[in-house]
């Protein structure tokens, strides 16, 4: 039925697997649209206890969103365009189970984004993460800017988003970014033993602690609706033209600051 995405059971646990590894699985309409209508599909399933999302191939979790399509966003199109990926990784964040993404390579943009939006991380222990948009001459606009500095401090999450630097999961692990590191090639094995773990929990209660360990975000929503406007604004300007552009002609970016 989905595409872009492949789902698993094993037992009372599922595996989503975004399944784009050509673009190394970076997150377009389609994706968002077919985790999404996943995700509602199995809210009323009460047989499904923990959910592990992954990514296919062996290079990347997810790769950010897709700039194929981010660079055709009609002019002051932004916010809506914005809105389906928010959207999702909301859904993912409230979900009534344990949400854990197991990744490995890299998580950059987008793929941070949906990683952070997630309960729990583990990462192989050769994964990347980063928040490159800055390249591109935009912020992440999915909550990264909110979730991130949530995670691990404002000053770091600064640092990382502005600077567009790559990290390692050991660097990740220790900023409390990541739950914990595994050898790479492991990282669903160790995710569906802490999801068998989670799925013999009492499932009432574990809404309710995911429900109120939340509550420490109660703003988020707020927050990150002014993270989409300032994502609109910039997605108006020559420089994400320019940024766009130059990856997709694989060369660096010149910005004008117009
Ligand atoms: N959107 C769309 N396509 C993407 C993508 C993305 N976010 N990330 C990678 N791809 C595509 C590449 O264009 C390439 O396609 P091609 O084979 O048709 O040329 C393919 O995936 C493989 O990527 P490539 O760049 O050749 O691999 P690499 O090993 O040289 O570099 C990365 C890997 C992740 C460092 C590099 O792909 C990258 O910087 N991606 C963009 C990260 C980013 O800016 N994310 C935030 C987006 S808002």
């Amino acid at each position: 039925m989905f595409k872009n995405i492949l789902v698993q059971e094993f037992d009372c646990i599922q595996l989503l697997t975004i399944n784009r590894p050509e673009a190394l699985n970076a997150l377009n309409l389609k994706v968002f649209e077919e985790i999404k209508s996943h995700l509602i599909s199995i809210e009323e399933n009460h047989k499904i206890r923990c959910l592990v999302i992954a990514g296919s191939g062996e290079k990347a979790f997810i790769a950010g969103a897709d700039i194929t399509e981010f660079s055709s966003i009609p002019k002051g199109g932004a916010k809506t365009f914005l809105s389906l990926g928010n959207t999702v990784m909301n859904l993912i964040e409230n979900f009534h189970i344990p949400v854990i993404a197991a990744i490995k390579g890299f998580a950059l943009g987008g793929g941070c984004e949906l990683a952070m939006a997630c309960h729990i991380r583990i990462a192989g222990e050769k994964a990347k993460f980063g928040m490159p948009e800055i390249n591109l001459g935009i912020l992440p606009g999915y909550g990264g800017t909110q979730r991130l500095s949530k995670l691990i401090g404002k000053a770091k999450a600064m640092e990382l988003i502005l600077s567009g630097d790559f990290i390692s999961a050991v660097d990740a692990l220790e900023l409390g970014l990541v739950n914990k590191v595994v050898a790479d090639g492991k990282e669903i094995e160790h995710a569906m033993e802490l999801a068998k773990k989670f799925a013999g929990k009492a499932p009432l209660a574990v809404k309710a602690i995911i429900q109120a360990v939340n509550q420490v975000d109660h703003d988020l929503l707020k927050d990150i609706e002014k993270e989409s406007d300032l994502f609109t604004a910039l997605a108006d300007t020559e420089d994400f033209k320019e940024g766009t552009t130059a990856f997709l002609e694989k060369r660096k970016a010149v910005f004008t600051g117009k």
